[in-house]
């Protein structure tokens, strides 16, 4: 069976995260291609080597051009912060690398358009780890909607909190920083939800936004009680208006208290609703009207069964998945395409998309109007 060598850049959160994909994935599904874990990158030569070991990777790297320059790499897998995604990507294109690349594809729209244009230009398979869409009670919502289970849709609801940085001293890291983030709960957890509503719903046409900062100035790392300004939100509030008339309500978060990682959404159409919520991610709420109404309520699914998507391949129904097999599944389906050199979703296409609907809310939050979302 051919081998196709993956080149990680990135090593802590997801770095870790998408190992255990690359790891995992042909273990439990079976696949034309066998991927190898080749070369892991991060800048610290000492910590890259101890990830290395307990990862998995063959080989470490302490420049992300030296992995995308080296032949015997097939993939490259962008896990690092977001001012670097564009740069990599576009080497990585050039060299005729297979791409997977995390979420926000960029810090602005305009990044991600040049990234988009140079996969395009190269020829090479693309795509943006938006993983939630490969949770299998996501996957299942999708086939719902898509049977027209929900009729005509009239609206998404989609909440998604943390509570990382309600203490006014957690320092400046670069999640906080708007020239290495390019925005704060907007791009990381907002991205999702708006993701994933352009997924199960249609495409997003208009927007009104806030966004917030309650904490101004925040501890340098490492200095010594020095502050540093905060140059991206904290929060992110958003109504829009779907293609299909669906109306958006969406609220992204990091001052949460209690909430550590929440995501909920409900979707309302003309012949029943279905609720999600990532804390409970193996069960998808369906509300069917079509019930007699001595015994109409929300059933509760669990989606487990061979029959629903990716369960199969684990465990016997009701032996529940979790965080990480949906970074697997992400892999699963790219490496599908990579061996057959055919397009994937989300592509960088999608993205841009995305990008575009955050720079649209933050437009909006600016202007304090409606702004219209080009495509
Ligand atoms: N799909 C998801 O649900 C999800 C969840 C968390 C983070 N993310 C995204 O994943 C990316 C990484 O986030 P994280 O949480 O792993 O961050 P992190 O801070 O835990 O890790 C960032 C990594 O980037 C590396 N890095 C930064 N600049 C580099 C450079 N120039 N060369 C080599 N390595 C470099 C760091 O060494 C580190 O290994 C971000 O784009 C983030 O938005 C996605």
């Amino acid at each position: 069976m051919k081998s196709l060598n993956v080149g990680l850049i990135g090593y802590q959160f997801m770095g870790r995260a998408h190992s255990n994909a690359w790891r995992q994935v042909d273990k439990f599904f079976s696949l034309p291609v066998k991927p190898v874990l080749h070369t892991i990158c991060g800048r610290d030569a000492q910590r890259v080597e101890a990830a290395a070991r307990q990862l998995g990777w063959q080989k470490t790297a302490t420049r992300w051009q030296d992995v995308v320059s080296d032949p015997e790499i097939d993939i490259i897998d962008i896990s690092t912060a977001n001012d670097t995604h564009a740069e990599i990507a576009i080497a990585a294109a050039k060299a005729g690398k297979s791409i997977l690349c995390e979420k926000p594809l960029a810090r602005n729209v305009r990044e991600a358009e040049a990234m988009l244009a140079a996969v395009k230009k190269a020829g090479v398979v693309h795509m943006i780890c938006h993983n939630y869409r490969r949770i299998p009670a996501i996957a299942q919502a999708k086939k719902m909607i898509a049977a027209g289970d929900l009729g005509r849709i009239f609206h998404y609801r989609a909440r998604y909190l943390q509570d990382w940085i309600v203490d006014p001293d957690f320092p400046l890291v670069w999640r906080l920083q708007g020239k290495l983030a390019g925005s704060g709960a907007h791009g990381d957890i907002n991205a999702h939800i708006i993701d994933l509503g352009r997924h199960l719903v249609g495409e997003l046409v208009e927007v009104c936004g806030h966004l917030e900062t309650f904490i101004k100035e925040r501890p340098l790392p490492g200095s010594k009680g020095r502050k540093g300004r905060v140059t991206v939100d904290d929060a992110a509030v958003t109504l829009g208006r779907f293609k299909n008339g669906a109306l958006c309500n969406l609220e992204a978060s990091r001052f949460a208290l209690g909430r550590k990682n929440h995501l909920q959404l409900e979707i309302n159409g003309s012949k029943g609703s279905l609720v999600f919520d990532l804390e409970d991610m193996n069960r998808l709420k369906f509300f069917d009207n079509a019930d007699p109404s001595d015994r109409q309520g929300y059933r509760d699914i669990l989606v487990t069964e061979p029959v629903h998507p990716y369960a199969g391949a684990w465990w016997p129904p009701g032996h529940i998945l979790g965080y990480e097999h949906t970074f697997v599944h992400t892999v699963f389906d790219f490496l599908k395409a990579v061996a057959k050199g055919r397009p994937v979703e989300p592509s960088f296409a999608e993205g841009l998309q995305n990008q575009r609907v955050l720079a649209a809310i933050e437009k909006s939050s600016t202007t304090r109007r409606w702004v219209k979302i080009p495509r």
